[in-house]
């Protein structure tokens, strides 16, 4: 299924609503959160990290890596290993980023995994370690044979879409809950930091629809099948 639309058109918004989504949470977590640490007697600022990491390298770098494959102008090869290494640092740097959101609890006595967020958050990040390792090992190296491949590319855009929108759902839902404590705490419920919270969380969203709407957009080139993979992109969904 191709929706009748150019998919490098789609990226340019794609990447402009990444750019604004990534100042808007560093400016909130620095601005109005008191800056980002690893290390540091506020564990607050340990937190901090956490929207960061999630956001600018698990959704924004993992958004373009999707983007990448389907609206570059390059050949198969290259794409697939850009695809796989934005990939690869998405997944770590989200590895990170959920790993401040453990050391932030343990160090300030909260307990771990009480949330729907958390919950979710554990499951996305398992299913995209899992997706990207057996799609490492299947498409890339050792590489599994033709018919394997072919069987599988349909289940690895399936899944790795819907991962994907879950992962923007979550971050979402995590905005939510930051911003609800907050507010609990005495915060402005119509305040500019509010605001602020809730719009980084509309562009997120509309940064995932922007990313879905690329891979559902027509290729920029139709080049034949240059190895023994089909052709087809995330639109054979
Ligand atoms: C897809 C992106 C995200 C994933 C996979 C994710 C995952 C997680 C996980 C696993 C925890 C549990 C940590 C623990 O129990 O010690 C957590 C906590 C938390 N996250 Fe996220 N997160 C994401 C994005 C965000 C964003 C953008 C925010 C916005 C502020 C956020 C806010 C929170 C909050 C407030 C907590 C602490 C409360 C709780 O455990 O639910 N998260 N997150």
């Amino acid at each position: 299924m191709a929706v009748g639309i150019n998919a490098m058109a789609v990226t340019f918004v794609a990447h402009a609503l990444a750019v604004i989504a990534a100042i808007m949470v560093l400016f909130w977590s620095i601005s109005y959160r008191g800056g980002l640490a690893w290390e540091a007697e506020n564990k607050n600022l340990i937190f901090n990290l956490h929207p960061v990491l999630m956001l600018i390298g698990f959704i924004i770098l993992g958004g373009e890596a999707i983007i990448s494959y389907k609206a570059l102008p390059l050949e198969k090869p290259v794409k697939k290993l850009i695809h796989l290494v934005l990939h690869a640092i998405a997944l770590a740097l989200g590895i990170w980023g959920i790993c401040a959101a453990f050391k932030n609890h343990n160090e300030s006595g909260i307990p771990n995994l009480y949330s729907l967020h958390s919950w979710i958050g554990i499951g996305v990040i398992s299913l995209y370690a899992f997706q990207w390792v057996y799609s490492f090992i299947v498409f890339f190296f050792p590489g599994g044979s033709p018919n394997l491949r072919s069987g599988l590319l349909p289940w690895h855009a399936m899944l790795g879409l819907f991962a994907y929108i879950l992962a923007v759902g979550n971050a979402a839902l995590g905005f939510l809950e930051k911003l609800t404590f907050l507010e609990n705490g005495g915060l402005d419920k119509y305040g500019s930091e509010a605001f602020l919270v809730n719009f980084s969380a509309i562009v997120t969203i509309l940064f995932g629809a922007f990313v879905v709407l690329t891979v559902s957009a027509k290729s920029p080139s139709s080049s034949p099948p240059i190895d023994d993979e089909p052709n087809y992109s995330y639109s054979a969904i």
